[in-house]
């Protein structure tokens, strides 16, 4: 696989948590193909203190930042600009629904909990873009992607409102990079199969949904890593011209029906199951 790819480019990185997150996959990729780094995320997540052994790994600083805070996030870009100056790509690998983390079913959602869904998985890119215009953070050329989940055009029931997340999350991005285009910049998400990290596994039903992906996708669920390699064409000036697309990153699952051995599986299952009701039926 090529290396050196992203020479010479800065970038913030957004939701690195644990060695399973993806943002800690793209900064280990990153770092592979010669990019500098500033790692971030929210002051509680920082707590956990597990971030500092990817910092040193790849030297990069950490700056934290809760993404719903404005202050917080022209905080970040100020400390950011006086550590290596303005940035060439950013990955916003964030979001966290209280109602999903809850169990609670799309036709009983608390809005409270709505609200803090849609403000840290969805507009929170609003606002680091907004910041980054008015920072003038971003150079010329540079590449944001946001990760996303096909739950923004398909319904996933256990997903629940962060289906709706999604789906904004994906309108934001293609607003601003219909904004930004003029000076080069591109704005894309990256929708990505389920994937085991601590938000995926946080989904109840997320291990059924993971093999039914599993089994349906022709090439399988993509790894953090395998989403990782694909952000580093995106963060390359090798995507130049790509921008406003939500890219599915999932193995095939988005354009398959059903996969042969979905079908068979669920034959034999109704077949077990029919067999089952009329064995009971005689019985009774
Ligand atoms: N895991 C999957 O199956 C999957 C599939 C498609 C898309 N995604 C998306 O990928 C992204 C990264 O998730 P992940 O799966 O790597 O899980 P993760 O739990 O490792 O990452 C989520 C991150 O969001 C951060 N975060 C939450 N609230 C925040 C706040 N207020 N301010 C700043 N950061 C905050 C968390 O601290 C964490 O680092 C998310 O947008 C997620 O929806 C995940």
């Amino acid at each position: 696989m090529a290396e050196g790819m992203l020479k010479g480019k800065k970038g913030i990185i957004f939701g690195a948590l644990d060695d399973r997150s993806i943002a800690w996959r793209v900064a280990l990729a990153a770092h592979r193909e010669g990019a500098q780094c500033v790692l971030t995320n929210a002051p509680i997540a920082l707590r956990l203190g597990t971030l500092n052994a990817l910092s040193e790994e790849i030297n990069a600083p950490i700056i934290p930042c809760d993404v719903t805070d404005q202050e917080a996030i022209a905080d970040l870009f100020a400390k950011t600009k006086d550590h290596f100056g303005t940035i060439d790509f950013i990955l916003h690998a964030v979001g966290m629904s209280p109602n999903v983390r809850k169990g609670k079913a799309y036709t009983d959602l608390n809005y409270t909990w709505v609200h803090q869904t849609l403000d840290i998985s969805a507009l929170s890119l609003h606002r680091v873009l907004q910041q980054a215009t008015q920072d003038e953070m971003l150079n010329n050329g540079a590449s944001v992607v946001a990760l996303s989940y096909i739950g923004a055009q398909r319904i996933f029931s256990k997903y629940s409102d962060m289906n709706d997340a999604k789906a904004l999350l994906e309108s934001i991005a293609r607003n601003f990079g219909s904004r930004l285009g003029s000076k080069g910049i591109r704005v894309n998400t990256v929708s990505q199969g389920p994937t085991k990290t601590s938000a995926g596994t946080g989904i109840k039903g997320f291990d059924g949904m993971f093999t039914f992906a599993e089994k349906m996708a022709p090439l399988g669920n993509p790894s953090a890593d395998d989403c990782a390699d694909y952000c580093m064409t995106l963060f390359s000036d090798y995507t130049r011209m790509v921008t406003m697309q939500n890219l599915y990153h999932d193995g095939g699952f988005a354009t398959s029906g059903i996969s042969e051995e979905l079908v068979e599986a669920l034959e034999k299952a109704f077949a077990e199951e029919s067999g089952e009701a009329a064995n009971s039926g005689e019985g009774g």
